[in-house]
């Protein structure tokens, strides 16, 4: 049988989800699995790196096979690693703990197999999730992809370990131009939540709340306004909802609860749209890209795409389950680095700090 080396496996486990995926040639992705510890870390608050490490072991290896054979069931030409050209991983930044498992794991089947190593900094993998095209269907395989989103933009990255503003001068070519001198967006809204005892993680539950709460209510401080700074800080924020919960009391629920999320989280919007409306000013952009998990809020993406209709720009944003961590968004910057052939040597290391553009 003939067989087409044209699909990459991909894996990422920087936190904690342990998640593979494969890409067929350089956007389309035929399986995309996520194995979510959430209901582990939720009573704790945040993540416990040592039990996400544990869970990681245990999921990885259902995990990858689970990809691959949803991977084959879509693609008949698909039958696993006869067919892989190479297998991405993210190396950072994150939990070390978390990514060795992913790490360890790819470079064994590399050294098993003889593919070769492509390791993707977490941050651009989100970059990249943009670029992913999900294919549902052996049907869809057929379709011609979409135009891809054309480079110069700006791009707010958002997730729980990072709020950064990034000029994207062409793909794989990163200019961080802000970010947070303190707390992440997502990192802000988690420990809210925990605050109101609403678990972890905090954006979804409070992103639903404070729909049906009145923005306006709680008037919280918006850190470092006006133009002068490009930076975020989200540490005052917290320490503004500590103290008017020691102040008002904890609300278990009803209109009080829901003012007090749609307040909190009219301050983080408000200072993200303003610093990238200042961002995409000052880069003369007229594309803004939102990325990362907060970039899954429905305010953010509503007054994103508000901005970006007042400005004339354009705006674009990954699917809702392409914003969270996947491992579709490390295929789809894996293919791409696959393809300029920069591969990554059997010694890759974990690392907790990086910044897009690092070389992994
Ligand atoms: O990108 P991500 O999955 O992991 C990191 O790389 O950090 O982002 C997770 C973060 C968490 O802080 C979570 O609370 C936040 O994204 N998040 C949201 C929403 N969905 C996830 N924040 C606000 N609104 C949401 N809908
Ligand atoms: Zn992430």
């Amino acid at each position: 049988m003939k067989t087409t080396k044209d699909y990459l496996l991909a894996v990422e486990s920087s936190c904690d989800e342990t998640a593979a995926s494969v890409v067929k040639g350089e956007r389309r992705i035929i399986s995309n699995v996520v194995s979510s510890q959430i209901d582990i870390h939720s009573c704790f608050g945040g993540v416990v790196p040592e039990l996400a490490s544990r869970h990681h072991i245990v999921n990885i290896v259902p995990v990858i096979r689970e990809a691959l054979n949803r991977a084959n069931s879509l693609d008949k030409d698909f039958q696993g690693f006869s067919n892989l050209k190479g297998i991405a991983v993210s190396s950072g930044p994150g939990l070390v703990g978390s990514l060795m498992i992913g790490l360890q794991t790819v470079k064994g089947m590399c050294l098993a197999t003889g593919l070769p190593l492509v390791g993707i900094n977490h941050l651009e993998a989100h970059l990249e999730a943009i670029y992913a095209v999900q294919i549902e269907s052996t049907e869809d395989l057929l379709e011609d992809l979409p135009p891809i989103i054309q480079s110069p933009y700006v791009a707010l990255l958002v997730s729980g370990g990072h709020t950064l503003l990034i000029n994207v001068k062409e793909r794989g070519r990163y200019n961080v131009v802000g970010g947070t001198r303190d707390d992440a967006a997502g990192e802000a809204y988690d420990k809210v939540a925990k605050m109101l005892g609403l678990g972890y993680p905090g954006g979804v539950v409070i992103d639903k709340l404070a729909r049906e709460g009145n923005p306006r209510a709680i008037n919280f401080p918006r850190a470092l306004p006006g133009r002068k700074h490009r930076d975020f800080s989200f540490s005052g924020l917290k320490t503004a909802v500590r103290r008017h919960l020691q102040q008002n009391g904890v609300p278990k629920s009803g209109i009080e609860l829901n003012d007090l999320c749609s307040s909190f989280q009219e301050a983080v919007v408000d200072v993200l749209i303003q610093k990238a409306a200042f961002a995409m000013e000052d880069e003369k952009a007229t594309t803004l890209v939102l990325a990362g998990g907060v970039a899954a809020n429905s305010r953010l993406r509503e007054r994103a795409a508000q901005l970006a209709r007042e400005r004339g720009w354009r705006v674009a944003f990954p699917p809702l389950s392409l914003c969270t961590d996947n491992a579709a968004m490390v295929a789809v910057a894996g293919a791409r680095r696959f393809n300029e052939g920069r591969f990554s040597d059997l010694s890759l290391d974990a690392v907790c700090r990086s910044l897009p553009g690092n070389d992994m």
